[in-house]
C-alpha cells in the first residue's frame, strides 16, 4: 500500500525565528488525516527543525542536494551533511531548480544515486511548461523528465523515490490544474512505471501534486485514485492552511 504524503517546501523563506514559530503552530493543531507530514525548510533552518519536531511525527526534507559526497564545492551541501543534521528526504528535480540553475536529467541522476547511496529518501519532482501544454506534448515531457533521471534505478530502489508532479503553469500562480488534469496525468505516470518495471512497483510509488493547492482546493485533489497527496508552497508557510491542507484526505 502507498502512503499519503503532504510535503511542505518553504523555499527561501523563514528565518530561524520564522521556523520555530511556523513548527510551533504546526504542533498545535491536531492531525485528522492518516497522511504523513514532511517538511522542507531553508539548509540554515533544518537543524533546528528537527530538534524541534521530534517526537511529533512530522519528518525533515531538504530542499536540494549536491551530487559528489564531499569536496571542493563552495557552498554546497553533501548528503552526509544532510543526514547528520537529522534529514531522511531530499527534494530534487524542483522546476525552480531547473529553471533558473539549469539542473537537467543528467545531474538530477547523479544526484537521485547520490541520496540513495547515503540511505536518504528522494522526492522526484517534474512537470510540464504552459508552452509544453499548449502544444500537447505535456506527457512526452513529463516520459523523459522520468525516464531519463530514474529509469537506471532497479525495481528495489523505487522503494525510495516519491514522486511529485508539479506542471510549472501551477506553481505560485494561483491556477491549479484541475483535479481531472491532475488524476490525468497522474494515471499516466504510473502506466509510465508500469511499462517500465510492473504493476506492483507503479502502485507502491507515492505520486504528489503540487501547484497552488490551498485548503479550498485540497480536498478534491487528492480525492482522485492516483494522487497520494501534496508538495505545497505557499500555502505550507501558514501553519493553519498548511494543516488543513493535511486534514483535507
Ligand atoms: O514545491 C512546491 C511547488 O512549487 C508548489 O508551490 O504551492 O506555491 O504553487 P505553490
Amino acid at each position: 500500500m502507498r502512503k499519503n504524503i503532504v510535503a511542505g517546501n518553504w523555499k527561501m523563506n523563514t528565518d530561524l525565528a520564522d521556523t520555530q514559530e511556523l513548527i510551533g503552530g504546526l504542533k498545535s493543531i491536531a492531525k485528522t488525516s492518516d497522511a504523513e507530514i514532511i517538511i522542507a525548510p531553508p539548509f540554515t533552518n533544518l537543524y533546528s527543525a528537527f530538534e524541534a519536531l521530534k517526537g511529533s511525527g512530522i519528518e525533515v526534507a531538504a530542499q536540494n542536494m549536491h551530487q559528489s559526497t564531499s569536496g571542493a564545492f563552495t557552498g554546497e551541501i553533501s548528503a552526509s551533511m544532510l543526514k547528520g543534521v537529522g534529514v531522511k528526504t531530499v527534494i530534487l528535480g524542483h522546476s525552480e531548480r531547473r529553471a533558473y540553475f539549469e539542473e537537467k536529467e543528467d545531474l538530477l541522476a547523479e544526484k537521485v544515486n547520490t541520496a540513495l547511496e547515503n540511505d536518504i529518501k528522494v522526492i522526484y519532482c517534474f512537470g510540464e511548461e504552459l508552452k509544453d501544454r499548449n502544444f500537447s506534448e505535456h506527457f512526452e515531457v513529463v516520459n523523459k523528465q522520468i525516464s531519463q533521471a530514474l529509469f537506471h534505478l532497479d525495481a528495489d530502489a523505487w522503494k525510495h523515490i516519491i514522486l511529485a508532479y508539479e506542471p510549472v503553469w501551477a506553481i505560485g500562480t494561483g491556477e491549479t490544474a484541475s483535479p481531472d488534469q491532475a488524476q490525468e496525468m497522474h494515471a499516466f505516470i504510473r502506466k509510465t512505471i508500469a511499462d517500465e518495471y510492473s504493476q506492483e512497483v507503479a502502485d507502491s510509488v507515492t505520486v504528489l501534486y503540487g501547484g497552488s493547492v490551498k485548503p479550498a482546493n485540497a480536498k478534491e485533489i487528492f480525492s482522485k485514485p492516483d494522487v497520494d497527496g501534496g508538495l505545497i508552497g505557499g500555502a505550507s508557510l501558514k501553519a493553519e492552511d498548511f494543516m488543513a491542507i493535511v486534514n483535507a484526505f
